[in-house]
């Protein structure tokens, strides 16, 4: 297991569509174990594949426990209501901006075996679920921001 580079926004590959995976073979999983190491160290809420040079349809997420799920192939198949939150990222260093997002969402995707699952979030959860698919399409939250935040302000204020 290592920890990979985590790249950065400008770069060409986070604009790019990724592809899906059809092997689910030692090369994969060796892949998400490097990304878990990765997001461990950056002490992210998600990490995308092409955040570490790699066009692969696939991310790992936070959840409510806390843990990182593995999301490959991963599709929003239901999304109700609407929420505003702060957001930031690991390729996009020191920006923080509020987007809109659904409060509750569906994902259908497989596991590191190919298994298909479905797993349903709300709130925050459901709010990273919406950023990291974003990612696999090529999209940056940056896009969606409808007011940037200073992040010492919001941060100090968070801790009061
Ligand atoms: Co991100």
């Amino acid at each position: 297991m290592a920890i990979r580079n985590i790249v950065q926004e400008g770069d060409p590959i986070l604009a790019k569509k990724c592809r899906q995976i059809t092997e689910f073979n030692e090369r994969l999983h060796l892949l998400l174990d490097d990304m878990h190491d990765t997001l461990k160290k950056a002490d992210g809420a998600g990490l995308a594949a092409p955040q570490v040079g790699m066009l692969k349809a696939l991310a790992l997420v936070m959840v409510d426990d806390g843990s990182y799920l593995e999301i490959i192939n991963p599709e929003i198949i239901e999304a109700s209501g609407t929420q505003e939150g702060v957001e930031g990222c690991l390729s996009v260093p020191g920006k923080w901006g509020v987007v809109e997002r659904p409060d509750h969402v569906k994902v259908r995707a497989q596991d590191r075996n190919g298994n298909v699952f479905e797993y349903e979030a709300d709130g925050f959860t459901a709010r990273a679920f919406c950023h990291e698919i974003d990612h696999l399409s090529g999209h940056l939250f940056t896009e969606k921001v409808t007011e940037f935040i200073d992040p010492k302000e919001y941060f100090e204020d968070d801790e009061e």
